[in-house]
């Protein structure tokens, strides 16, 4: 593992951070590429649970550096009370963390715009989609900005023109200070991770969201503003696509969505209370019951190939323990058309009929299991399915939230 890429192969909160962790044992280097503090991915180390936002998962190893590119969104007083966080717990995050100058700030105005105009989308309110439409506009603040007071005048200024609602002098003051804080950590990452690429570093691409939120080949326009692909991890942080070794795509064992859009394969019974009990699933950002439905092998196929899918981390197979059957939906059905194929119109995927094959569950308890070869024999079934129908090989699979609950496939 030299250059690996990890990406959520469905619509987020598959259990990237668990594998991340996992991963970034074996890496030097682990950088976020996209996004924001709309992710939530949590670590479990012994007792102690963390959710990172917008540092990546590997800072709860010692020493590593972590980096976060000029594709993520930032907020700096999130990311200032995340490292707060962190230092409470005794993470040591000083001389470990970098983040590029290049990355676009998020102000309150985004904020504001995002809780006013996101409630279609169902979004997570931090300000993510209209600090990337100030980026695309061109008229966006990077954190460079924020450690030259002219130029950050000059922008704000210009931004906040004709404007009652804000206060240009306080929102001034207020980040020109965060600039002075976060200046330790600002870098040139291109230039960095270059540099160690050249000097064999391993390097760890974290991916947040998830293929089908990412903004070109997610369920637009129920999706995120971001490049949460595989291809985003190039642009958001200055690599180039020759240095890249490996695309790992974690895939939950069935399929969970929170927000609004399109969900084929969700649960219409009371299905959906008991594996959203058992799977915990509540978001990790904002609290919110996530939808659960059963695994869709059309989007999670789509994944395999926009991604180029070396591989896929199976993670939460546990949840299924108890059920006595499994679906996959291996189509869509609509309007007498059968589709096998990721549909980009979002009528077919709204009114689609899934088609579904059913298997028979194992009903045993796999949260102690600890290699591929011990899971029972329809969990290994399930799995050969899978691996199958998304013409992909499995490379680890997970079986709680746990460090030491995951093996190789
Ligand atoms: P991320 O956004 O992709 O990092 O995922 P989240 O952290 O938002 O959500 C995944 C949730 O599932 C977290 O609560 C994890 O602790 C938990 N989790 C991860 N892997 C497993 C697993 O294999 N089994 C179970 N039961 N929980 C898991
Ligand atoms: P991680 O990295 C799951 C969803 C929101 C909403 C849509 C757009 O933890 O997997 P946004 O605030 O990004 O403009 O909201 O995207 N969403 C996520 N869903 N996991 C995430 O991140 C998400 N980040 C955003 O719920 O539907
Ligand atoms: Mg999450």
């Amino acid at each position: 593992m030299s250059c690996t890429i990890v990406v959520g192969a469905q619509w987020g909160d598959e259990g990237k951070g668990k594998i991340i962790d996992i991963l970034a044992s074996d890496a030097d280097v682990i950088v976020r590429y996209q996004g924001g503090n709309n992710a939530g991915h949590t670590v479990v180390v012994g007792e102690e649970v963390f959710i990172l936002h917008l540092v990546p998962s590997g800072i709860l190893h010692k020493g590593k550096t972590c980096i976060i590119g000029n594709g993520v969104v930032i907020d700096p007083a999130a990311l200032l009370a995340e490292i707060e966080m962190l230092r409470k717990k005794g993470v040591e995050v000083d001389g470990n963390l970098l983040i590029s100058e290049a990355a676009h700030v998020i102000f309150p105005y985004h904020k504001v715009i995002d809780k006013r105009r996101g409630a279609e989308i169902g979004t997570t309110g931090r300000g993510i989609g209209p600090c990337y439409v100030d980026k695309m506009a061109r008229c966006g603040i990077r954190m460079v900005d924020l450690v030259n007071e002219d130029s950050l005048k000059r922008k704000l200024k210009a931004n906040l023109e004709g404007s009652r609602e804000f206060d240009f002098e306080k929102i001034y003051r207020e980040y020109l200070d965060y600039g002075k804080r976060i200046k330790i950590y600002l870098t040139n990452v291109p230039v960095f991770l270059n540099n160690a690429i050249s000097k064999n570093k391993r390097i760890l691409f974290e991916g947040a969201q998830g293929t089908l939120l990412d903004i070109d080949h997610g369920t637009y326009p129920y999706v995120t503003s971001s490049s949460a692909t595989a291809g985003g991890a190039l642009s958001g942080t200055g690599v180039g696509p020759t240095r890249i070794d490996k695309v790992i795509g974690v895939v939950k064992a069935y399929t969970t969505r929170v927000g609004e859009g399109p969900f084929p394969t969700q649960f219409k019974d009371d299905l959906m209370e008991k594996i959203r009990h058992k799977g915990k699933e509540f978001g990790a950002t904002t609290g919110r019951p996530r939808r659960c439905g059963w695994f869709d092998a059309i989007i999670t196929r789509h994944a395999v190939i926009v991604n180029g899918l070396d591989e896929i981390a199976v993670t939460k197979l546990d949840v299924l323990d108890e059920m006595e059957k499994i679906k996959i939906c291996t189509g869509y059905k609509y309007k007498g058309k059968q589709y096998k194929d990721f549909p980009a119109d979002i009528d077919v995927l709204t009114g689609c009929e899934p088609v579904y094959e059913e298997h028979n569950g194992w009903m045993r308890d796999t949260t102690s299991v600890t290699s591929y070869e011990n899971l029972p024999k329809n969990a290994k079934a399930y799995l050969g399915r899978l691996s199958k129908l998304l013409d992909v090989k499995i490379g680890m699979v997970s079986v709680g939230s746990k460090r030491c609950q995951a093996f190789r496939a």
